[in-house]
């Protein structure tokens, strides 16, 4: 990783009390960027007046190669990267996600088309990485439980072949993305990293395995490892198409057709809905902090949502008075899910900025 300090002398503000509040911050934080996360948080006049004295600009760039990163989520966290001056380099082999995901920052990355189980070709891609942000995956439950062998081939086996590349080619961190699917069905609210594990499906088994394997690897050879479980993520980009894909991308495509949302079981259930632009900025964040971190960390909103009320801001949002047809609920539906993210906010000094009304309102007009 490069990391280079500009200091460049300003009058922006000489006032004491900013140049101490400055300092004791910095002491507490020793990461450039999870300082200037926390200034905003502190809700002072704004950082650059903070910061004038001493300083007016940061920049710390890393190379890192992101599996995966054509995909919902990949796509997102690459533009992020590329925003602010990494240098991105993007393996896929297209199988779920699109180059088209890619075009705002095509020229700007270095995108290597190959199938993270081709293990030699995966080792050369780490070549000169820092960081690698593990995204690629088939992340389907259901086909997991209908094709288990080449689901675990690419989930858990291809996690393995991530770290043991990165471990052979001297990568500092790997991150990879895991799931709230490993929390199963246990019903302590909210879930905490610390709540039991109880995968009840193949798809669920393959992410606590890298989780176990990127754990292990820390132990054994320092590389510097850790999980972020996403909980139930959605906006642009997210496929609609199967009967499986996540519920508000299904209520968005059918209420811009005007047509009925079906909901299965009362509406109660609840998930803990986060948009993707507040994952994106997670991954981030877990990229560039400072290490140690915690090796588990949950990524979600900490609000619990009624699948009926978000079918409602949707269909308010879509104007679609088509209405809700009642099916019988799924089976093994998980009544009510959402995560404490206390974690996150003391790690990486970040809360998800998105409410689910904002989000979905949002979503809906750029569906259009
Ligand atoms: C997620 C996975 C699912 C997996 C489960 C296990 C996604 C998209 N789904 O499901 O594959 O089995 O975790 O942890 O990641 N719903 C409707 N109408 C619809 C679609 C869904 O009412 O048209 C309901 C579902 O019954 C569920 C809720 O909406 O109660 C959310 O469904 P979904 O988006 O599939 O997420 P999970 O249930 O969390």
């Amino acid at each position: 990783m490069t990391t280079s300090l500009i200091i460049v002398p300003s009058d922006a503000s000489d006032d004491p009390d900013d140049i101490l509040f400055f300092i004791l911050l910095a002491i507490r934080n020793p990461s450039p960027r999870r300082l200037l996360s926390r200034l905003i948080l502190a809700e002072k006049p704004g950082p650059l007046p903070l910061l004038g004295p001493l300083f007016s600009d940061i920049v710390t760039t890393m190379n890192i190669l992101i599996t995966g990163g054509s995909g919902f989520i990949g796509s997102h966290t690459t533009e992020l990267f590329v925003k602010d001056g990494h240098k991105v380099r993007v393996v896929d082999d297209f199988s779920s996600g699109a180059r088209d995901n890619l075009s705002a920052v095509a020229g700007e990355i270095e995108l290597i088309d190959l199938d993270i189980r081709d293990y030699a070709a995966l080792e050369a891609a780490c070549e000169g990485i820092d960081t690698i942000l593990h995204l690629a995956a088939i992340p389907s439950v259901e086909k997991s439980i209908l094709e288990p062998l080449v689901t675990h081939e690419v989930n858990a086996t291809g996690s393995l072949n991530i770290i043991a590349a990165a471990r052979r080619r001297d990568v500092r961190r790997v991150i990879l993305a895991s799931s709230a699917a490993i929390y199963g069905d246990y019903d302590e609210l909210p879930k905490t990293e610390n709540s039991p594990v109880q995968p009840i499906s193949p798809y669920a088994w393959h992410k606590l395995t890298g989780e176990f394997y990127g754990k292990s690897y820390g132990e054994l050879y320092g590389i510097e490892f850790l999980a972020l479980r996403y909980f139930n993520v959605y906006g642009t980009r997210q496929d609609p198409k199967s009967p499986y894909s996540g519920v508000l991308s299904i209520f968005i495509e059918r209420s811009l057709k005007g047509e009925p949302l079906t909901i299965h079981g009362d509406g109660g259930q609840t998930r803990d809905f986060i948009h993707v632009s507040d994952v994106a900025k997670a991954n981030q964040l877990a990229a560039e902090a400072e290490w140690p971190l915690p090796q588990i960390m949950n990524v979600a909103t900490g609000n619990e949502t009624k699948i009926i009320d978000a079918a409602g801001i949707i269909q308010q949002a879509a104007s679609n008075q088509a209405g809700i047809v009642y099916d019988g609920p799924r089976t093994g539906d998980i009544r009510r899910s959402f995560a404490s993210c206390d974690l996150l906010e003391e790690s990486l000094g970040y809360r998800p900025l998105i409410n689910i009304e904002h989000g979905l309102t949002d979503l809906v007009a750029h569906s259009g």
